[in-house]
């Protein structure tokens, strides 16, 4: 099946999920591999993995599946292998923190700009020629190991988002300033990526299209729009909208008549799918979405507690699992201490 199939026939992703339950060194614990297969068991067409570091500098947290290091390769293949099984495609997630490193892994993080959060500090010009070999290499590995995709992380604040926030990018070189620049250092880590794997392989973008509620670097509709236009000659297979709600209107223009997907979909290239995450829990809150013209929804929240949301709830007519859950229903859904403990920072997920 071509890629493009693949995505056509794909209604549901796993939406990627920071877990903590890897190993400290980066390496692929069992706990990981349960976790992931096990919602590609429950349905899910496509499996997206926890934002994984393309370098080692880039590391978020704790226990982050790695993919900076060919030595990652062999537990990246026995992950991909295990998805594949499950009749899902898996797709890694390859991210840098930027700012939001954690400083106690990578010592002071590179960011776009020093100071604009707290200590980070500036990224040097060889050190973005680097990031974007990076981005490559990890997308060489993961087609080695046999993923069917990576999704470049854009999203959420991360550094690609800290190059393109008006906020959080003071730079007065190449890479700051006018959109173009600022758009410049995710343009060549795309470029890097489709370099590096061959034209089999899907390659999707997640962005943030606004300020996402949490961290503030400075994205605006307008200029989400004309990157996702940019993204018309990189071949970028799909654009992943990290929303939290994708009901909403554009935080710009509350009073739209269109909702923000709507808007962003009519920017897409006429080949390219949207994929969209945020607050999806019914079979109704779905055939809602989709009318909106998403074209595959991903599921986060809903598929921690209800791991086979797809079959139960959406091909069944189950009524979901709802939050808060206990610990004890956490374990039974191949939820470890360490993501139970996670999961305690978002607010009412834990009883
Ligand atoms: C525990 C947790 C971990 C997350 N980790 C990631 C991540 O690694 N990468 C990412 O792009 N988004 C991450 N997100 C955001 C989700 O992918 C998703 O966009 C968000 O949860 C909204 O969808 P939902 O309402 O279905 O949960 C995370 C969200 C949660 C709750």
């Amino acid at each position: 099946m071509s890629k493009y199939e693949v995505l056509k026939q794909s209604r549901f992703s796993l939406a990627p999920l920071t877990n903590l339950q890897s190993h400290e060194d980066g390496t692929l614990s069992e706990e990981e591999y349960n976790w992931l297969v096990s919602r590609a068991q429950g349905g899910f067409d496509l499996t997206i993995s926890c934002a994984s570091h393309v370098s080692k500098d880039g590391q978020g947290w704790p226990g982050e599946l790695a993919c900076y290091d060919d030595k990652f390769t062999p537990g990246l293949k026995r992950l991909a292998d295990g998805i594949q099984k499950a009749g899902s495609h898996g797709i890694l997630q390859i991210f840098h923190g930027g700012a939001f490193a954690d400083p106690t892994l990578v010592g002071t993080p590179m960011s776009s700009s020093a100071g604009w959060n707290g200590n980070e500090r500036e990224a040097t010009l060889d050190e973005l020629d680097q990031l974007v070999v990076d981005f490559g290499q990890a997308a060489r590995r993961a087609q080695q190991a046999g993923w069917s995709g990576v999704e470049i992380h854009g999203a959420n604040g991360y550094i690609l988002s800290q190059f393109l926030g008006t906020i959080s990018n003071q730079r007065k070189d190449l890479y700051g300033g006018s959109l173009e620049n600022r758009f410049r250092l995710l343009n060549r880590v795309v470029e890097s990526v489709k370099a590096a794997v061959d034209e089999s392989f899907i390659v999707g973008v997640r962005l943030s299209p606004e300020d996402g509620f949490r961290r503030k670097v400075g994205i605006v509709l307008e200029d989400s729009l004309q990157v996702i236009a940019g993204f018309k000659d990189l071949g970028v297979d799909y654009i992943h909208i990290s929303a939290w709600d994708v009901f909403k209107k554009p935080n710009e223009y509350p009073h739209h008549e269109k909702t923000l997907m709507e808007i962003l979909k009519e920017a897409m290239a006429p080949r390219t799918f949207l994929m969209a995450a945020g607050g999806i829990w019914t079979k109704e809150d779905a055939e809602k979405a989709f009318s909106l013209g998403i074209d595959i929804l991903a599921l986060g929240k809903a598929a921690i507690v209800n791991p086979s949301w797809v079959q139960e709830v959406y091909n069944h007519g189950k009524e979901p699992q709802k939050l808060p859950v206990s610990e004890s229903l956490l374990r039974d859904v191949h939820v470890s201490q360490k993501f139970a403990d996670y999961l305690r920072n978002f607010p009412e997920f834990v009883k």
